[in-house]
């Protein structure tokens, strides 16, 4: 089984948009079977798209309820038929200065509200040699040891999406994407995405390398090129 996750982000501007590319996703990939997918739309969709597709938000507090304006906890995304949450997304590092410690919280009550959590680690480009990136990526993980035994039923989904990949259309080399991944099998036994400016050309490539799925940010946004991702996946 192949994981697909599409993150719309801040996209489209209307419900009537958003009903439309859900619906052509879910026609386009209705006999698959060897793919999991997951659409992660804005919070403001998520309780009108239904269909075979699994939902996921991309982001929440880490409260699950309580006096925290503007916030959406995990419980409450449970409850709406969410089954994924992606965490620690690069942009929310970069523009609303989340940090390990804040996505580690966030971690720990997306697994008590009995989510499967997305959770998104990278380099930047300055980070961007092997020693650097091996070093940043075990800093993102260090969250992971501090999950209570109780909760360790829920395998996270580790996505590995290089900074300077996303949205950039300058994809990770395959081969250095292979060797990251190496670096993460020594020591994580579930789910490794990869994400960063997929699109139908070089997704097959990261899935041969051997990683699980991937997640894809533009290209999601058309239904199109990311059904015709979604059935590469199903092949392999
Ligand atoms: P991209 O985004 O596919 O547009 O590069 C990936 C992501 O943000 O997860």
């Amino acid at each position: 089984m192949k994981y697909l996750v599409a993150n719309w982000k801040m996209n489209p501007s209307s419900l009537e948009k958003a009903k439309e590319l859900f619906y052509d996703i879910e026609q386009g990939v209705k006999d698959l079977s060897g793919v999991e997918m997951i659409v992660c739309p804005p919070f403001v969709y998520l309780s009108e798209l239904r269909g075979e597709t699994k939902l996921g938000a991309q982001d929440c507090f880490w409260e699950q309820e309580g006096a925290f304006t503007g916030e959406i906890s995990p419980k409450m995304l449970k409850n709406m038929g969410c089954e994924y949450v992606i965490l620690g997304h690069s942009e929310r590092r970069q523009h609303l200065r989340e940090t390990d410690e804040m996505i580690g919280k966030k971690l720990e009550t997306v697994l008590q509200a009995g989510l499967i959590p997305i959770l998104c680690i990278g380099e930047t480009a300055e980070e961007r040699s092997e020693e650097g990136t091996q070093e940043i990526l075990k800093k993102q993980l260090d969250i992971l040891h501090s999950i209570p035994d109780t909760l360790y039923a829920i395998h996270p989904l580790i996505a590995y999406e290089p900074r300077w990949t996303i949205g950039t259309g300058d994809a990770c080399p395959p081969d250095k994407a292979k060797n990251i991944l190496s670096y993460l099998r020594k020591w994580l036994s579930g789910p490794i995405l990869y994400g960063g400016s997929v699109n139908p050309d070089n997704a097959g490539q990261y899935i041969d390398t051997g990683f699980d799925g991937l997640l894809i940010g533009n290209v999601s946004l058309d239904a199109e090129k990311f059904v015709k991702i979604s059935k590469i996946l199903d092949k392999i």
